[in-house]
């Protein structure tokens, strides 16, 4: 069966302090649930997370790598150096680095080449546009963003995948898709991966749902039986919110 997953994506926020204190908010707070729980603060605090939540169920990972082994690349950060910290998972593709950092699907199949080879899981981020969306293309778009990135994995590699449907429009809007656009579309997305490979593989991806997730709309979002969970910002940094939409699952 595939996993349940609630993954709290903290962007350009929090510094050491308040990364310490949000942690230790959140282990006081977290409940029994059946969803694996992953927050990633940014790289800087990576470490101090880690050491925070040692012996904690919830995980941590990076919310973006470099494809290169290492080398004169400055500024960046490398699998390795993520995994020499104890983080073996990565979020990839997310639509600000696409939007604001020029990353293309070309960039980001070499980083889910890399993130696989190095046993590393990667939460894969892609979603439409509003312009696809209301010129009826937002399947084709998830379609191509999926083909474009992820095709030259085998059946294997998936293992080490969990996809967030994030479509652009609802990330950080206060606008969310409905429960039946997320499930019209995870239905989609799991409908092309088993035609790609097969229906074990599609069956067993979890797909997260992302944009503007809050307490409010989790539990109906989540009951959809292809949404998986999902990819929380803005309400992943408040741990009495982020702790309601884990109840949610
Ligand atoms: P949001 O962000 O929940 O603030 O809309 C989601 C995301 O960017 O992953």
């Amino acid at each position: 069966m595939r996993a349940k997953i609630v993954a709290g994506n903290w962007k350009m926020n929090k510094t050491l302090q308040e990364t310490e204190a949000l942690l230790a908010e959140l282990s006081a707070m977290l409940p029994d649930s059946q969803a694996e729980v992953i927050v990633a603060p940014t790289f800087v605090n990576l470490q101090a997370a880690q050491a925070a939540l040692q012996g904690s169920t919830i995980q941590v990972a990076a919310q973006n790598m470099h494809f290169a082994e290492n080398g004169a690349y400055t500024g960046e950060i490398s699998a390795d150096m993520l995994l020499s910290l104890g983080v073996d998972i990565v979020i990839l593709g997310h639509s600000e680095r696409r939007a604001y950092f020029g990353e293309d699907d070309a960039l980001l199949a070499k980083k889910v080449k890399t993130a696989i080879a190095k046993g590393m899981k990667t939460i894969f981020c892609f979603g439409e546009e509003l312009e696809e969306r209301k010129s009826d293309k937002h399947f084709e778009v998830v379609e191509s963003q999926l083909k474009n990135a992820l095709s030259d994995l085998d059946a294997d590699a998936w293992k080490q995948v969990i996809l967030a449907y994030e479509p652009v429009w609802a990330i950080g809007t206060g606008e969310t898709a409905s429960p039946e656009q997320a499930q019209e579309m995870h239905a989609f997305i799991r409908k092309t991966i088993a035609g790609a490979y097969n229906s074990t593989v599609a069956d067993n991806v979890s797909i997260l749902y992302g944009g503007s997730v809050k307490p409010g709309n989790a539990a109906e979002i989540f009951s959809k039986p292809d949404v998986d969970g999902g990819l929380i910002g803005g309400a992943s940094l408040v741990a009495s919110d982020f702790v309601e939409i884990i109840k949610g699952i």
